[in-house]
């Protein structure tokens, strides 16, 4: 068998602003209440940046416990890449701005916008550089300040996001080639731009100039989510001629538990085999699975050659989907 080089999990960090607001807080300046948010999505609470706090701030804290837990010095970053929707500034990259406080000055940065599937787009495309012996250390990001553009006025979409930031440090190793090595095995982008206008935000500088507001058609992205999500991950293992069975854990995008529950019925999957952090979290959009990657490590759910999934599905409408072995 050939080898091949593989992009393994070194290591992965989180953050998660202080500030939590539960559903009984949200209720005080939204018309909606506790019961209806739990039973229609499974959130119970989320967190808030502080006013002052940015994306590069949660990327930052997220990222430097990625690099700790890899035992990673910020200069051996080559490749910086970070998912995020909410930027600082429309330019330069947050990435930059991540970079300069990491003191990560050899690594190239950019962001990469794909909503909530962000993550696993950075994912993808730093697994093809280290393949390609482009970079030997990645750091890949997802942060978010979705509160920054929530419409409270708007209860179908102001009540199901929140703030937060996850991170994993890839390195570039040499593997037997086969499904028993560690580290991304395979991955599927895809994105259906037909329904741009399902799940958008209705500002942007070439546009209106400001930064606009999330709007979405919530049954119809619902009803995607499911669909796709089934679709991509059993076309993966396909062709991967693995069984549903092989899968350790799916570490699913965070966006609603009935999303979750009903894809992993489809899929013919116990669902305990579902990663959750919605209920404290809310939808965090690219943070989402690297938070939920964070919190699968921190309870001892992921162990070391467990064989994961992971998948998102946001704006665009784009989603991704990777095997990897932990
Ligand atoms: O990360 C990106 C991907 N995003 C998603 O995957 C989100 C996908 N969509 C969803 O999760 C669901 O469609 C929602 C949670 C957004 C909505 O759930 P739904 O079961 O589709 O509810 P609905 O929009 O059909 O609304 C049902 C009722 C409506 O009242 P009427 O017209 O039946 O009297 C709404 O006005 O619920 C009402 N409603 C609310 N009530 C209290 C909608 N939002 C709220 C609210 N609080 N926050």
């Amino acid at each position: 068998m050939s080898t091949s080089t593989r992009s393994i999990f070194l290591g992965v960090g989180g953050y998660l602003p202080e500030r939590i607001v539960t559903n009984h807080d949200l209720a005080e300046w939204v018309d909606t209440n506790d019961e209806w948010i739990r039973e229609r999505t499974g959130i119970r609470a989320r967190h808030f940046a502080a006013e002052g706090e940015f994306t590069s701030d949660l990327a930052v804290r997220a990222a430097a416990e990625a690099l700790e837990n890899s035992g990673i010095a910020a200069e051996q970053i080559d490749l910086i890449i970070l998912a995020t929707t909410t930027p600082d500034n429309t330019f330069p990259a947050t990435a930059s701005l991540v970079q300069q406080r990491l003191g990560a000055f050899r690594s190239a940065a950019f962001d990469i916008q794909a909503v909530c599937a962000g993550f696993i787009f950075g994912l993808a495309t730093a697994d093809a550089f280290l393949r390609v012996h482009r970079a030997r250390h990645a750091l890949v990001i997802g942060a978010e300040t979705f509160s920054r553009i929530l419409d409270w006025k708007d209860r179908t979409t102001c009540v199901l996001f929140g703030d937060g930031a996850g991170a994993v440090v890839l390195e570039a190793r040499e593997g037997e080639g086969g499904l028993g090595d560690h580290g991304i095995l395979s991955a599927r982008l895809h994105t259906d731009g037909r329904h741009y206008d399902k799940l958008y935000v209705d500002g942007g500088p070439s546009t209106t100039g400001t930064s606009g507001f999330v709007r979405m058609v919530g049954r119809e992205v619902f009803r995607q989510a499911v669909a796709r999500t089934v679709e991509s991950i059993e076309t993966l293992l396909q062709e991967n001629q693995l069984a549903i069975t092989d899968i350790d854990h799916f570490i699913l995008h965070q966006a609603n538990e009935r999303i979750l529950k009903a894809a992993m019925e489809k899929l013919g999957a116990p669902f305990e085999k579902a990663v959750l952090t919605i209920s404290e979290q809310g939808n965090t959009s690219a943070a989402s699975v690297p938070l939920a990657m964070r919190h699968a490590h921190q309870e001892g759910i992921l162990k070391r050659g467990d064989l994961i999934v992971l998948e998102a599905l946001g704006g665009g409408l784009s989603w991704g989907t990777l095997l990897a072995r932990w």
